[in-house]
């Protein structure tokens, strides 16, 4: 039920998996959807656009303006119209040009005026897939937060057999149900998100900071707002922008600002997620000049510990609030991270290894293991964060259900 009365916008480009595409909208159109189609101009070689006309019950667009009486197709009102646009399939020139901001056609400058969430359907024959531009451009699409619908393996036209077909028409169909189906599944929720490192000034040009990129906790933030969540994001200093308009920023850079505004916003949260790399020692004495190096000797600063900000939100947490940690440990992993998480009172935590490959700070992958409070452990594998915060957040959704 939940494809009834949205408006899917389905881009064709120019591969042999474009026959298939037919079956895609037939069964979106049975599903209740609205669908309008645009193609690029090698994908009509595969599949008449007559056909796609017919299943849509919608005129195909494919050029920027109609030949015959000159009217202008606009790609901006396409990217207004659609709640959806899916692309599939999705060929490694068009996902090229995607990732690199070319709009040579409609269906390119359809995707860069596109406000609703994209789905990409990559296919091709598998050494082009496999192929580090083409795996490249796509995580850049994924990482932008595209959403890819992966390609499936098995047999291909060119009488290979591997990974590079289009999935399935129903895996497709599946995905974007799916995808309306958990879009509201926050909504009426507020969620207060801590992310990024924070900045402890010693003297106007230094501070102590870590590696903290933000890319966890402000993929998180894009995944609860996305499903009708109003996010709250306290943000350390990162060069990350939020995306989706329900999320406010309040940007912070020391501990004690960052504890401050999360005091302030955690009132009226319905659920707490502490994702911020705090520090957790600050300079006793913040010097207002620059300090001079000194020609002879050590030179030390007095550290004296920063407030822990989950552990104060655990203390004054109400019923009914659920909050999630993070654990970033080097030894003892488990038995720390179940440990933190009944000392801060949280109701589970996320717990990342530095010793997984890929699962570095200012990585666009992480590996994680949730624990709930009663110690049930929850394994992962390795995904890229947008894939993590899924997880997390269904995770998120089932607790508080
Ligand atoms: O630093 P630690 O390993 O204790 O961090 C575990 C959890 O506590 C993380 O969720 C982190 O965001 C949170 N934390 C915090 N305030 C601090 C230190 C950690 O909210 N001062």
């Amino acid at each position: 039920m939940s494809l009834a009365g949205k408006h899917i916008l389905v881009g064709v480009t120019g591969g042999i998996a474009a026959y298939k595409i037919a079956i895609v909208i037939r069964e979106l159109k049975k599903k209740g959807a609205e669908v309008k189609v645009v193609m690029s101009p090698m994908a009509k070689q595969f599949i008449t656009p007559l056909t796609l006309a017919t299943l849509s019950q919608n005129p195909i667009l494919v050029d920027f303006f109609n030949p015959e009486n000159g009217e202008w197709n606009s790609h901006v009102s396409l990217g207004i119209w659609a709640d959806a646009y899916l692309i599939a399939p999705a060929t490694a020139n068009s996902i090229g040009k995607m990732a690199n901001g070319i709009a040579d056609n409609l269906l390119l400058t359809s995707y860069l005026s596109a406000k609703c969430p994209v789905f990409i359907a990559p296919a091709m024959d598998l050494d082009m897939y496999a192929h580090p531009a083409v795996q490249q451009n796509i995580e850049t699409l994924r990482t932008r937060g595209n959403h890819i619908i992966d390609a499936e393996d098995g047999f291909l036209a060119s009488g290979l057999v591997g990974k590079g077909r289009m999935a399935e028409p129903a895996t497709i169909v599946d995905f974007l149900e799916h995808y309306f189906e958990s879009t509201n599944d926050l909504v009426g929720k507020k969620v207060m998100i801590t992310a990024g490192p924070t900045y402890e000034k010693i003297d106007p040009v230094r501070f102590i900071g870590n590696y903290s990129s933000g890319k966890m906790g402000y993929a998180l933030a894009e995944e609860c707002a996305s499903r009708g969540a109003e996010v709250i994001l306290v943000s350390g200093p990162v060069s990350l922008k939020p995306i989706h308009p329900n999320i406010k920023r309040i940007s912070v850079e020391s501990a004690q600002e960052m504890f401050d505004a999360a005091m302030e916003n955690s009132l009226t949260a319905d659920v707490e997620i502490l994702c911020a790399a705090v520090a957790d020692y600050t300079p006793a004495v913040k010097v207002d000049h620059k300090i001079k190096r000194e020609k002879t000797g050590a030179m030390s600063i007095d550290l004296i510990p920063t407030k822990d900000i989950a552990a104060h939100l655990g203390q004054q947490k109400k019923k009914g609030q659920l909050m999630v940690g993070f654990a970033l440990e080097t030894d003892n992993e488990e038995v720390n991270a179940v440990d933190k998480c009944a000392r801060k009172n949280l109701d589970f935590i996320v717990m990342n290894s530095l010793k997984n490959k890929n699962t570095c700070f200012q990585c666009d992958t992480n590996m994680v293991t949730i624990f709930d409070k009663d110690g049930t452990k929850h394994p992962y594998d390795l995904k890229p964060k947008t894939e993590v915060a899924k997880d997390i957040v269904n995770h998120i959704v089932e607790k508080l259900s």
